[in-house]
C-alpha cells in the first residue's frame, strides 16, 4: 500500500484538478445520456397536441418543461420553436454538449495519465543515468528498457480512469452500504460481519496477480533483452547462420509470457467466481435467518424483499472495486519495480562538499591499487605508479593482465578496492565524479557512437562550432574520410556508427577525446583497430597532443608504444617491469619476451590480436 501512496503523492497529487474534472464531466456526460431519454417527452409532446394540452405524459423533468417556456418567450420568434423542429434541435444540442463533455473528460484524463507517467519516466531515467557505472553492469539494458518503458507504461490506468472509478465506486458502495444498515441494521451488521469471507479470498488472489505480474515484467526483459542483443548482433547472427537457433530460443521465451500470461488471466477470471460464491453462502445464510423470522411473524416478508434488493444492488460497485483492484495490483507489481529502483541510492555519489578537480592537474597516482570484480578474485594487485603531467605512461602486456581495470579507474568507472588514486594529492573520491570525467578524455577500447550526425558524435552534447569539430576531426586524421562521406560533416551514422569502419569509428572517438582538451588522457587500445599507415598518422597528432597532459595509454602494438616516457608491463594485476623502451630492451625480460614474440609474428610489429 505503502507503494501507491507516495505514488498518488508523487504524481497523482499534482494531477488531481485533471482527475477530478475528468471524473465530473464523465458523470455530466452520463447525466446526459438520461436528460436525452427525458427529451422523449417532448417528442410526444410536439406529435401528439392531446398530450401537450395538458394530457397524460406526467412532468418528469419540470426543468426543462419550465426552460422551453422560458426559450419560446424570450427567443426571437420562439414561438417558432413549437413546431416539431424544436424536439430534433434540442435533442442536437444536447447530444453535442454530451459529446463535448465525453471528449473533454477523456482529454482531461489523458492529459493526467500522460503527465504523470511522463514525469515519472523522466525522474526513472534521471535516476538511473545517476546510478555509478558498476550498475549497468549488474542491470542488462533488457531490465532497464522494461522498468522506463512497459512499466512506467503499467501505471497509466491508475493515473486516468482508476483512481476516479475507486473513489466513485466506494461512495456507491458507502451509500449502499448506508441504505442496507438503514433498513435492518442487525441483519446488516452480521452481513458485514461476513464480508471478510469475500474479501480474504479476494486478498489473496490480489496478491497472486501481483506476483504473477512481477514475474510477467521480468519475462518481458529477459525478451527484450535478447531482442536486444540478436539485432544488435545480427552479422553474428546471419554468419553462423543461427536463425532457427534464436527462433527456437524466441519461442522458449514467448511459451514463458504464455504460461504467464494464463496464470494472470486464470487469477483475474477466478475472481468473480470466488466472490459470487462467498456472495451466495452469506446470501444463503441470510435467507435462512429471515426464513425463521418471517416463520416467527417477526418479520414482514415484503421488507425482507425490500433488504434483499438493497443487498443486491451493493453487488454491482463491489464487483467493480474488484475488476478495478485487479488492474491496481498488475500496476502496483509495476510500480514496485520502478521504486525499488528509485530507491536505489547510487554508490559512488559526489561528497557533501566536494574539492575543485585542479585544471591543469600536475600528478596523478595510484598507490598500492587492488581492485576485484568479484571478491575473491583480484584482478589488480597492489599497483604504484605516479604520472607527471606532460608524461605519457604506457601500460602493455598480455590480455587479462588488468590494463582496462586499471585505466578505468582514473575516471572512476570503478573505485579500487584497496589503496587509492589521487590527483595532486587528492583521493579521486573527493571531487565530484562529473567534474573529475570532464577533465579526463577517455577513447576506449570498443567505440561508441550514436545514431547521430557526425558532428553531433563529435561534439557530443556540447555547443562546439563546425572549426573546433573539423580541427579535431584533422588532428585524428578523420576530416578527409569524413568529406568524403554524403553529408560530410552531417552525415548522420546509421546504429552504433555501423556504416563505419573500425578504423574510421576509433578516429572519430579520438577526435571526440580531443576536442574535450583535457588535461589526462587515457587511451585505451585508441588506435588498435587503424591500419599501419593511419595509426602513425594518428599517433603522431596523439604525440603533439600528448605535451602538457598527463597520459595513460594502452596497446597491444608495441611499435605504437616506444616514444612513451616509461612504458609499464602488467602482469597478472602487478606492474612487473617498468622503464623506457631501449632499457626494457636491453633488460630482456617481459618487454623483451612480448616485443620479440611481435616481431617474430610475421615480421612486422603486429600481434595480430
Ligand atoms: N566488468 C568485469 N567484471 C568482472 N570481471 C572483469 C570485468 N572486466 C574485466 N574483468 C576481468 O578482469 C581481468 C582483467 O581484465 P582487463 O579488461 O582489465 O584486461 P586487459 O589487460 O585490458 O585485457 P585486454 O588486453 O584483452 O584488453 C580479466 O580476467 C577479466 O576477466
Ligand atoms: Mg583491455
Amino acid at each position: 500500500m505503502r507503494i501507491l501512496y507516495r505514488f498518488f503523492h508523487d504524481y497523482l497529487r499534482p494531477n488531481l484538478g485533471l482527475i477530478i474534472g475528468g471524473s465530473a464531466l464523465a458523470a455530466l456526460a452520463g447525466l446526459l445520456q438520461t436528460v436525452l431519454i427525458g427529451c422523449l417527452k417532448w417528442v410526444f409532446e410536439a406529435f401528439d397536441p392531446q398530450a401537450a394540452a395538458g394530457g397524460g405524459i406526467p412532468d418528469a423533468l419540470p426543468a426543462f418543461t419550465a426552460t422551453k417556456a422560458w426559450l419560446m418567450t424570450h427567443l426571437p420568434n420562439g414561438s417558432a420553436l413549437q413546431t416539431s423542429a424544436f424536439v430534433p434541435l434540442v435533442v442536437m444540442v444536447l447530444f453535442a454538449i454530451k459529446g463535448l463533455c465525453a471528449y473533454s473528460s477523456s482529454m482531461l484524463l489523458a492529459r493526467s495519465g500522460l503527465r504523470a507517467t511522463q514525469k515519472l519516466r523522466e525522474r526513472l531515467f534521471g535516476h538511473l543515468l545517476g546510478q555509478e557505472p558498476a550498475f549497468f553492469q549488474q542491470y542488462p539494458v533488457g531490465d532497464l528498457l522494461t522498468r522506463c518503458i512497459t512499466d512506467v507504461w503499467q501505471v497509466y490506468g491508475i493515473a486516468t480512469t482508476q483512481f476516479a472509478e475507486l473513489v466513485r465506486e466506494s461512495i456507491t458502495a458507502v451509500a449502499g452500504i448506508a441504505f442496507v444498515l438503514y433498513l435492518d441494521w442487525k441483519r446488516s451488521i452480521v452481513l458485514l460481519l461476513a464480508g471478510p469471507l469475500v474479501i480474504m479470498p479476494l486478498k489473496s488472489l490480489s496478491q497472486r496477480i501481483r506476483r504473477i505480474y512481477y514475474k510477467n515484467q521480468e519475462a518481458i526483459s529477459a525478451q527484450l533483452q535478447r531482442l536486444k542483443e540478436v539485432f544488435s548482433n545480427i552479422r553474428l547472427v546471419k554468419g553462423f547462420a543461427r536463425e532457427g537457433y534464436e527462433a527456437k530460443r524466441f519461442e522458449g521465451q514467448n511459451a514463458e509470457l504464455f504460461k504467464i500470461g494464463l496464470r494472470s488471466a486464470h487469477a483475474a477470471a477466478m475472481s468473480h467466481p470466488i466472490m459470487e460464491m462467498a456472495g451466495g453462502v452469506i446470501l444463503a445464510g441470510l435467507i435462512f435467518w429471515a426464513s425463521a423470522d418471517i416463520q416467527a411473524g417477526k418479520l414482514a416478508t415484503g421488507d425482507f424483499i425490500t433488504y434483499l434488493v438493497a443487498v443486491f444492488a451493493l453487488y454491482a460497485p463491489v464487483r467493480r472495486i474488484t475488476k478495478v483492484n485487479n488492474e491496481v495490483q498488475a500496476a502496483r507489481a509495476s510500480l514496485d519495480r520502478i521504486y525499488f529502483m528509485l530507491d536505489r541510492a547510487p554508490r559512488m555519489s559526489a561528497p557533501a562538499s566536494p574539492a575543485p578537480v585542479p585544471d591543469q592537474p600536475q600528478y596523478l597516482r595510484f598507490e598500492d591499487v587492488h581492485f576485484e570484480y568479484e571478491p575473491g578474485t583480484p584482478v589488480l594487485n597492489g599497483i604504484t605508479l605516479e604520472i607527471r603531467r606532460g608524461e605519457t605512461i604506457a601500460l602493455v602486456g598480455g590480455s587479462g593482465g588488468g590494463k582496462t581495470t586499471l585505466v578505468n579507474l582514473v575516471p572512476r568507472f570503478f573505485d579500487p578496492t584497496k589503496g587509492s588514486v589521487t590527483i595532486d594529492g587528492r583521493d579521486l573520491r573527493d571531487f565530484d565524479p562529473g567534474e573529475l570525467r570532464l577533465r579526463i578524455g577517455i577513447v576506449t577500447q570498443e567505440t561508441m557512437l550514436f545514431m547521430d550526425s557526425v558532428h553531433d558524435n563529435i561534439a557530443y552534447g556540447k555547443p562546439f562550432g563546425r572549426e573546433a569539430v573539423v580541427e579535431a576531426a584533422k588532428n585524428a586524421q578523420a576530416h578527409n574520410f569524413i568529406m568524403q562521406l554524403p553529408h560530410g560533416y552531417d552525415t548522420n551514422l546509421a546504429e552504433a556508427g555501423s556504416s563505419l569502419s573500425g578504423g574510421q569509428r576509433q578516429r572519430i572517438a579520438i577526435a571526440r577525446a580531443l576536442l574535450q582538451d583535457p588535461p589526462i588522457l587515457v587511451l585505451d587500445e585508441a588506435t588498435s583497430a587503424l591500419d599501419t599507415e593511419s595509426e602513425r598518422a594518428v599517433q603522431e597528432a596523439l604525440e603533439a597532443l600528448m605535451q602538457n597532459r598527463t597520459t595513460l595509454v594502452v596497446a597491444h602494438r608495441l611499435s605504437t608504444v616506444q616514444n612513451a616516457t616509461r612504458i609499464c608491463v602488467l602482469k597478472h594485476g602487478q606492474i612487473v617491469e617498468s622503464g623506457r623502451h631501449a632499457d626494457l630492451l636491453a633488460k630482456n625480460g617481459e618487454y623483451a619476451r612480448l616485443y620479440q614474440l611481435q616481431f617474430a609474428n610475421g615480421g612486422n610489429l603486429d600481434s595480430g590480436e
